[in-house]
């Protein structure tokens, strides 16, 4: 497993915990540090995209995988964008159901093409 692989499995897995602190913070009434944690978060996310893209720079090269690459790509996005929905709705006092759907299938994907399909440690 390459450095940038173990950057992004950190970057994504540092990215859920901050984002169930924020929501749980939230929850409980603190609003002010659950946006502290959010903006964390969205830091992170910079981490994320850059790892991911790096990761899929090694498809462009000639790979028969690049279709599935792009496709765990676009869902890798769409995992940061539920998380972000979910916490927008959250604060406006929305239901969060929708955001909380989004993110399961997004993750799902995400899941399933990043360690059941691509070769991961091969890069
Ligand atoms: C929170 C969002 C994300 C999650 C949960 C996630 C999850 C994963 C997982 C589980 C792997 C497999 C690691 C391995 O096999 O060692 C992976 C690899 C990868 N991710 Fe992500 N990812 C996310 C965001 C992104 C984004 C935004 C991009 C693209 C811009 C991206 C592109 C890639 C690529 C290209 C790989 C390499 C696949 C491989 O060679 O096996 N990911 N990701």
């Amino acid at each position: 497993m390459t450095l940038n692989t173990h950057l992004h499995i950190t970057a994504w897995g540092l990215a859920f915990i901050l984002f169930a602190i924020s929501v749980v913070l939230h929850k409980q009434g603190n609003a002010k540090a659950s946006k502290i944690v959010q903006m964390i978060l969205r830091l992170d996310y910079l981490l994320i995209l850059y790892s991911g893209g790096d990761l899929i720079a090694n498809y462009f090269s000639d790979s028969p995988k690049l279709g599935e690459a792009i496709v765990k790509g676009l869902a890798g996005i769409w995992v940061i964008a539920a998380m972000e929905m979910t916490l927008a709705k959250l604060k406006k006092g929305k239901p969060t159901k929708s955001g909380w759907i989004q993110l399961v299938i997004a993750l799902l994907i995400t899941l399933i093409l990043g360690f059941g399909r691509l070769p991961g440690g091969l890069m």
